[in-house]
């Protein structure tokens, strides 16, 4: 069996059964032990693990005395008699424990200003803002959404808002006005946290402008309250009844903040990810078993010092992995990170690989659509800096290319540094599938090894392991601590989207393969969804979008190989009979790549907009997207004699 032509397989990703390994640095000799010990420890007994480190790793209040109950499967509760509370764990503890001193983030502006913000600055920070939001009247339980750069304040929002139990949902600055109103609608946002704007490329990007529209739509008379911090001195619109300056409420509150104990299973956040159908799914996630993992593979997979490293995620807060690797794992691990808010060749070429320099970062946690950006950029700009402080390297957000795997090692990395290739998602909350330093030899290409307390499987269409050499779905078969906990005003969907194909088993919604070694290839997605840069977007919601033009009467998105982004989006659309007639192609396919920007986020925009007389359709009408693949990818067009019309796919690579 192989998956159902999986979606996001590029030709260059093709398994490779025995790809050239690599044998453990010195210096992850002595961690290689400690990690070895971690996989016999869970081995022997996986609950007792997860407990095991839940109580070394975090500071309850109230010890818990329960694990795991899975009785409301496949709704779990971890940890569920104990209390904690998430913001202590990730800041007061460190400073209590003599590491107030310790640098907790490194910022960099986009335009170059930079702040140094301490273990014990920033617990002062988020002590002032947890008062500051008491103040604006939120309270346990309730919903802030986040519409913010990547700034310290976003760091300081999020941790405020875990700090008196209430629940963040974290909007992408790059989401559209109306994909913002959709999430503050379903989360019933009582705050929004924004800014005037962002610096991106030299130039303001308002944010600001956005909320207010997005408050003028349908379903969000929820929020009280928008609390705007200043940051790209752009003209904004006030309304003096709704909007507070962050700068002013933040002084007015009182600097002292005693951090209650919330029950483990408190939700911590929801975050927004895109599904098969055309509306966003919000995953939740709690406290205690989130924390556990986050900071268990940030400590693990990251081989982590915190006395001596500088971490480097590069991910925006607006995802899981900033979530995850910028916020929760780093901070409750107390170690030392930068956080940056511009792009990697702003102002200059290789600004990246200067923070790395200038900083001495040691780990650094990027994506194959960034490495093969600067792969493409020229090895003669990472060449001409020291690169020499790093030990480590992760990967995350698509399998990455062994291409891309060997340039990252050798001309990032100097050949000194091992990979890691972390697979995840949202809903698993934090990395599940990776190597382990000093553990596993590296294969490039692989995501390799479950981590120790994960039951990674691959199964076939019948729900049956599969064995090595063959391919078939990835599957998890046991829960674990940082599983999604549901989503958000909607169970039934989290049951029958990811808990029925399989019964028993959580299915990722990933194709993979076993190779002869026992090693896990992940494939990518096997449904309608797409990864672009790493980023998940639905072809469905794109869809929805474009048939939402009037110009439009039906859309047809894939997603296609792009040598950069991994996958770019292609829509094939037919227009009404009004649009088309005397139609500018070209005008009206920029009109509906902007559509799409507009409703969505410049995110989603497609790559082309094909402008066709019909679909590819079965004589049943089903539209049969792997042949709009292959032309989308400029291959041979697959067999069509299923179609309806056998021909139309000779007029659509015309058209191409
Ligand atoms: C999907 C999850 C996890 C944070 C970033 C994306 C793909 C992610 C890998 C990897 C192969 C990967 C999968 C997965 N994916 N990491 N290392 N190797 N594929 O989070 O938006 O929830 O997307 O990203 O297809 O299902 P997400």
């Amino acid at each position: 069996m192989s998956p159902t032509s999986p979606d996001t397989t590029s030709p260059d990703t093709e398994p490779r059964e025995d790809g050239p390994t690599f044998p453990p640095s010195p210096e992850f000799v002595a961690d290689a032990v400690a990690n070895a010990g971690l996989h016999d420890a869970a081995a022997a007994d996986r609950e007792a693990f997860w407990a095991d480190q839940a109580r070394s790793l975090l500071d309850w209040r109230t010890p818990f005395t329960q694990t795991l109950d899975w009785s409301d499967a496949p709704f779990a509760r971890w940890f569920a008699d104990g209390e904690l509370n998430v913001a202590e764990n990730c800041l007061d503890r460190h400073v209590r424990a003599g590491n107030g001193e310790r640098v907790a983030i490194h910022f960099e502006g986009a335009r170059g200003d930079t702040r140094r913000i301490t273990y014990a600055e920033l617990t002062a920070d988020v002590q002032r803002a947890a008062n500051m939001l008491t103040d604006l009247g939120v309270g346990p339980g309730d919903r802030v959404v986040v519409y913010l750069p990547l700034i310290p304040e976003a760091v300081v929002t999020m941790l405020a808002v875990a700090r008196i139990g209430a629940v963040h949902s974290v909007v992408f600055g790059g989401f559209s006005a109306e994909s913002l109103r959709a999430r503050i609608e379903d989360a019933g946002a009582k705050l929004v946290v924004t800014a005037d704007g962002g610096w991106r490329r030299g130039t303001v990007s308002p944010l600001k402008p956005a909320v207010d529209e997005a408050l003028t739509g349908e379903g969000t008379d929820t929020v009280e309250h928008v609390l705007v911090v200043r940051r790209g001195e752009n003209d904004v619109e006030w309304n003096d009844d709704r909007d507070r300056w962050w700068h002013d409420e933040f002084t007015k509150a009182a600097p002292e903040h005693e951090a209650q104990a919330f029950p483990a299973e408190t939700p911590l956040f929801i975050l927004y990810t895109s599904g098969t159908t055309g509306k966003p799914k919000g995953i939740v996630h709690t406290s205690g078993g989130y924390l556990t993992q986050a900071a268990y593979t940030h400590r693990n997979v990251f081989d982590m010092h915190p006395e001596k490293d500088v971490y480097w995620c590069t991910a925006d807060i607006g995802w899981i992995t900033g979530h995850s690797y910028v916020v929760y794992g780093p901070l409750a691990n107390g170690v030392t990170q930068v956080l940056y808010e511009g792009t990697p060749d702003e102002p200059q070429p290789g600004r990246w690989w200067d923070i790395v320099d200038s900083y001495g970062v040691t780990v650094l946690y990027t994506a194959p659509t960034a490495v093969r950006a600067a792969m493409k950029a020229g090895r003669q700009i990472p060449e001409a800096r020291s690169l020499e402080t790093l030990r480590l390297l992760g990967s995350v957000g698509e399998p990455i290319n062994p291409e891309a795997w060997q340039w990252y090692r050798q001309v990032i990395g100097h050949d000194r540094t091992p990979i890691v290739d972390t697979w995840w998602q949202t809903e698993t909350g934090a990395i599940m599938i990776s190597a382990l330093p000093g553990v596993t030899k590296l294969k490039p290409g692989a995501a390799q090894t479950p981590l120790p307390g994960i039951t990674a499987e691959i199964v076939d269409d019948d729900g049956r392991r599969v064995d090595p050499g063959e391919g078939g779905y990835l599957t998890i078969a046991d829960p674990w601590p940082s599983m999604a906990r549901g989503i958000w005003n909607d169970p039934d969907r989290f049951v029958e989207t990811y808990w029925s194909r399989f019964p028993g088993r959580y299915f990722a919604g990933d194709g993979a393969r076993l190779d002869g070694q026992g090693d896990i290839w992940v494939q990518g997605r096997v449904d309608d969804v797409m990864n672009v840069s790493g980023h998940r977007l639905s072809t469905a919601e794109i869809e929805s979008a474009l048939v939402g033009h009037e110009g439009v009467a039906e859309a047809a998105v894939v997603g296609a190989a792009d040598e950069t982004t991994g996958q770019a989006v292609v829509a094939f659309v037919i227009l009404t009979a009004e649009a088309a007639e005397g139609v500018d192609r070209e005008a009206t396919a920029k009109e509906l790549r902007d559509w799409v920007g507009k409703r969505i986020g410049a995110i989603a925009k497609p790559r082309q907009v094909v402008i066709v007389p019909e679909l590819p359709k079965t004589r049943s009408g089903k539209i049969m997207r792997r042949l709009l693949r292959d032309a989308a990818e400029g291959r041979r067009i697959g067999d069509t004699t299923t179609l309806a019309d056998p021909t139309i796919m000779a007029t659509i690579a015309d058209l191409m």
